[in-house]
């Protein structure tokens, strides 16, 4: 049976039943501020392990190793002047850091899939507690089976996870609704190694220069896997829709009805009047929703590309990709 707490009606059990079930190795289901997270001690090989086996990943990836705040990263990673400055702005929040290990490092070689770096984040809220409580850094990936949506709510990870989890902490609706951005600082220069939940040119006006995005840093595709379907619902999708067809459900961006939405299974708006922040909040509830609706596809209307505008692309991207 999977128990379900709530860290705002009852924070002191949420941290009592969290930290004694992360002790024992298994993973717990924790709020943040971008997705919900599968934790587990990522000093502990065999909580990780469990990690992988519960959301059916078939590979070993890195993954995010989360910390109460930036003292605690200080003890496991190596920060660059330029790293502790965008640390030091944006943490707790939305951004994970890739850097070098510190060789005294507690963490497990697994939860870093082996590399002589780490990906780090300080997370907001209830799961900054759970750490400072916890003491040690949870890996945690979204809490999702492999390739599926990314939960933004305790009931998508219930509903996905359920039967294999023991915990699920609920703090209500995550806040962001997309995966962190990932930058990693090398030779002075930021690269992107994944858009998300921080918006690119608040990350360069904080570090006062360019962030290098794959393209312009002359890596074609860095691990082929990323661009493998992912975040895929059960429905087909189909993106820069201009009209709906038959059978479809459709999420539209900035309150523009698209022709033949009459017939929909279902029409949804990220954001009516157009604003991406409140988009990508929605982003991932909605996929559910319009699966849940028992359309055939998905058509997705044009969200534009600036601001969070490009995390969302991305991932309506992997949405789409062929399933394997
Ligand atoms: O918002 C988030 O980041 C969520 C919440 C739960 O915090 N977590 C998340 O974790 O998305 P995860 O494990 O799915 O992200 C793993 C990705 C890897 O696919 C890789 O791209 C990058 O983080 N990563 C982690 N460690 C890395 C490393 N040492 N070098 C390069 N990339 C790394
Ligand atoms: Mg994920």
């Amino acid at each position: 049976m999977t128990r379900i707490v709530d860290t705002r009606v009852e924070p002191e059990l949420a941290l009592e039943l969290a930290t004694e079930t992360l002790a024992r190795g298994e993973p717990v289901a924790i709020p943040t501020e971008t997705v919900y997270g599968l934790a587990a001690d990522a000093t502990n090989p065999e909580a990780v392990g469990r990690i992988y086996e519960m959301k059916g990943r078939p590979r070993f990836n890195p993954l995010i190793c989360h910390m109460a705040d930036l003292a605690m990263a200080e003890r496991h990673a190596i920060f660059d002047p330029l790293s502790r400055r965008l640390a030091e702005a944006v943490w707790p929040g939305p951004l994970t850091l890739v850097l070098p290990v510190r060789p005294d490092s507690s963490i497990h070689p697994l939860a870093r899939a082996g590399l002589d770096t780490v990906g780090i984040r300080v997370p907001t809220g209830f799961a900054s507690r759970l750490l400072a409580a916890y003491g040690r850094p949870l890996a945690a990936p979204s809490a999702n089976t492999s390739g599926r949506i990314s939960p933004t709510a305790a009931a998508h990870v219930a509903a996905d996870l359920g039967g294999k989890l023991e915990l699920v902490l609920d703090g209500g609706a995550a806040g962001i609704g997309l995966e962190s951005t990932i930058l990693k600082v090398e030779d002075g220069e930021i690269r992107m190694l994944r858009p998300g939940g921080l918006d690119i040119a608040d990350a360069e006006r904080i570090a006062g220069q360019k962030v290098l995005r794959p393209e312009t840093a002359g890596a074609a595709i860095e691990a082929p896997g990323m661009l493998a379907s992912h975040y895929a619902p059960r429905a087909g999708v189909r993106l820069m829709a201009k009209d709906v067809r038959p059978g479809e459900a459709l999420i539209r961006f900035g309150g523009k009805p698209l022709p033949g939405e009459e017939q929909a299974a279902i029409v949804l708006d990220l954001s009516p009047s157009g604003n991406l922040r409140e988009a990508a909040a929605n982003l991932f509830g909605y996929m559910q929703k319009a699966d849940a609706s028992g359309a055939t596809a998905i058509a997705f209307a044009p969200v534009p590309m600036d601001g969070l505008g490009e995390a969302i692309n991305d991932r309506l991207q992997r949405a789409a990709a062929p399933r394997e």
